[in-house]
């Protein structure tokens, strides 16, 4: 392998890998879409691959223009898709002007990719607390101190304001910030996909047909 620089002529030239692990087919498939999560997420997780509940967030605000970032999936059924965050950073900006968002999942050696694109709604501040406490002192310390998405002068005034802090809440409950919790993304759209061979992957789309928890499914070209 060599090394790529940014004029390099065809930089990826040597990554061409053909998919040839395993299938999709409109039969094959679960008939509710949570239950073709349910069964790949266990796969991710026993596959051992590295963070399988890790997940691409994209977001657009008011501007119009999109942006992404990776989470972590917390718990989901179905109700939706729960990850947690600062309200106030910027994912929560734009979700405040746009509650419409999509999520990915890669799970490379799987050789599978889920999208999810729905509507986002605060989790019950119970679930956001049930959480929180959940979490180890250190990261319930960290939601207080760090202003998310915020310009911050230097690491160090962010490593003092963790030390004042647990000097704070050294007798005492640490709450949860305002400021922090969870999101549910309500799904609107699934689709799995997984590689094949010679670039034909199979796809399949699960749409939502109405407020009932009724879908359609589809395949896609690849
Ligand atoms: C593997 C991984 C997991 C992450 N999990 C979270 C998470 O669950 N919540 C979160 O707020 N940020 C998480 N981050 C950090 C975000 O990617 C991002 O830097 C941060 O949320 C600020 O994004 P924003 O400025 O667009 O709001 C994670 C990053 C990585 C690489």
């Amino acid at each position: 392998m060599h090394n790529i620089s940014p004029d390099s002529a065809n930089p990826f030239a040597e990554l061409r890998k053909d998919y040839i692990r395993n299938e999709l087919t409109e039969a094959g498939v679960a008939d509710h879409p949570l239950s073709q999560f349910t069964l790949w997420i266990n796969e991710a997780l026993h596959a051992g691959l590295p963070e399988p509940n890790a997940m691409t967030l994209a977001t657009v605000g008011l501007d119009l223009k999109p942006s992404s970032r990776v989470v972590l999936l917390k718990s989901f059924d179905q109700r939706g898709f729960v990850f947690y965050t600062n309200y106030h950073s910027r994912k929560g900006r734009q979700i405040e002007a746009n509650p419409q968002v999509a999520l990915s999942f890669f799970w490379a050696e799987l050789e599978r990719q889920v999208r999810i694109e729905g509507r986002v709604e605060l989790t019950s501040a119970d679930e956001s607390d049930a959480y929180y406490l959940s979490r180890p002192e250190g990261a319930r310390l960290g939601a207080h101190a760090s202003p998310q998405s915020s310009p911050i002068p230097s690491r160090e005034l962010l490593e003092a304001r963790l030390r004042e802090l647990e000097l704070l809440y050294a007798d005492q409950d640490i709450p949860r910030p305002d400021h922090w919790g969870g999101y549910r993304v309500v799904p609107e759209r699934f689709e799995f996909w997984q590689g094949r061979a010679s670039r034909l992957h199979d796809r399949i789309v699960y749409n939502r047909l109405d407020a009932e928890d009724v879908w359609s499914k589809q395949r896609l070209a690849p």
